[in-house]
């Protein structure tokens, strides 16, 4: 049986103490405004490595590094574009990671073997109280295992990891709730790699610029080389245990029904719809509003992994431009069961 690392309230000395782990080449788990993420010193390819092993995630991937304020981009970044510089300006401390041609020191173990490295300013004291107090930068991927549901608590990572990590500062939940957006600047023309908080049209706004869209994994587009594509956007991620089905409003209650007279037992996500509880269906209902929606999701579908159901229905939420980074995540999370 897996021993569990309890986590601690991040108070300055707990901090303190969490920057000394990193120094000696250990793992952190901390907060961000986004998802929990799990921490190590990223100019340190051994503490690097352990992160992978913990998270039982392939090498290629690479990591985000989190870094105190902006000027630190000149540590990680051989070139600092004047779009990168006009993002951060406008974003930072908050969720979006800017992806750029890596300075040569950068260590491949961080960046998945890719010439490029990802850098992002997280919005949450607890992040930035620790980047400061370590002083260097920190790569962190979300703090759960490979594939699985990204932890929007602390108690979600010590269920994850187990006693994989060194120390689990807890900062409570998590505001934004998903993943920060991901804009790669690496290119001839700034795209998104992934969808998130901050939408495409605000970054649009600032770089007076369209973005070009994320690449589906394994098909890159004919201007992009094989190095630059991100294999983090992989169809199947996020993913509950549970077989996760989205489905419209209008078909739930007849596939509710069928469910049933098969005997299964169900979990439902529901946001509009108005359906009771029964000894067969335990329903969670999440907030009308996008940004509450994406902010309480995980811990939504992780409480109804955890029940050992039989299938969890996802009430399909409006295909509308606010609610994207949530549908490209339960894209994702149903991707195994459409
Ligand atoms: O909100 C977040 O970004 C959270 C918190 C902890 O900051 N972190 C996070 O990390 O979501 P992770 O590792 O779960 O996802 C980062 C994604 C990877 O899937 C990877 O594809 C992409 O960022 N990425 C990182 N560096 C990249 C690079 N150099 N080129 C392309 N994609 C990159
Ligand atoms: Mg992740």
């Amino acid at each position: 049986m897996m021993k569990n690392i309890k986590p601690i309230v991040a108070d300055a000395d707990a901090i303190k103490r969490a920057a000394d782990l990193l120094r000696q080449g250990r793992l952190v788990a901390f907060p961000t405004e986004t998802v929990y993420g799990l921490g190590a010193d990223a100019s340190n390819p051994d503490a690097v490595a352990a992160i992978f092993k913990a998270k039982g995630r392939p090498a290629d991937h690479p990591l985000i590094v989190h870094i105190a304020d902006i000027d630190s981009l000149y540590d990680w970044a051989s070139t600092v574009p004047d779009a990168a510089l006009k993002l951060a300006n406008r974003f930072w401390p908050g969720p979006l990671a800017i992806i750029l041609p890596k300075k040569p020191e950068v260590p491949l173990e961080v960046t998945g073997g890719q010439q490029t490295v990802g850098l992002r300013m997280p919005d949450h004291p607890v992040a930035l109280a620790l980047l400061k107090s370590f002083g260097g930068g920190v790569a962190a991927p979300s703090a759960n295992r490979f594939c699985r549901i990204s932890p929007t608590q602390a108690s979600h990572v010590s269920e994850e990891l187990g006693d994989a990590v060194d120390m689990i500062l807890d900062g409570g939940a998590c505001e934004v709730g998903v993943e920060s957006t991901i804009i790669d600047l690496s290119g001839s023309k700034p795209r998104l790699l992934r969808p998130g908080h901050i939408t495409r049209q605000q970054i649009e706004a600032v770089l007076q610029t369209e973005l070009l869209m994320p690449l589906v994994s394994g098909a890159p587009a004919p201007e992009i080389s094989e190095e630059t594509r991100a294999p983090g956007m992989m169809a199947v991620h996020y993913a509950p245990t549970t077989p996760a089905m989205r489905c419209p409003a209008e078909q739930l209650p007849e596939r509710i029904r069928q469910l049933i007279a098969e005997g299964k037992r169900i979990g439902l996500l529901t946001y509009q719809l108005d359906i009771a509880e029964t000894g067969q269906i335990r329903v969670l209902h999440l907030p009308e509003q996008a940004a509450n929606y994406a902010q309480s999701l995980y811990a939504a579908l992780r409480e109804l992994d955890n029940l050992q159901l039989d299938v969890i229905l996802i009430e399909l939420p409006p295909q509308t431009e606010p609610w994207r980074a949530v549908n490209d995540r339960l894209n994702k999370a149903t991707a195994l069961h459409l």
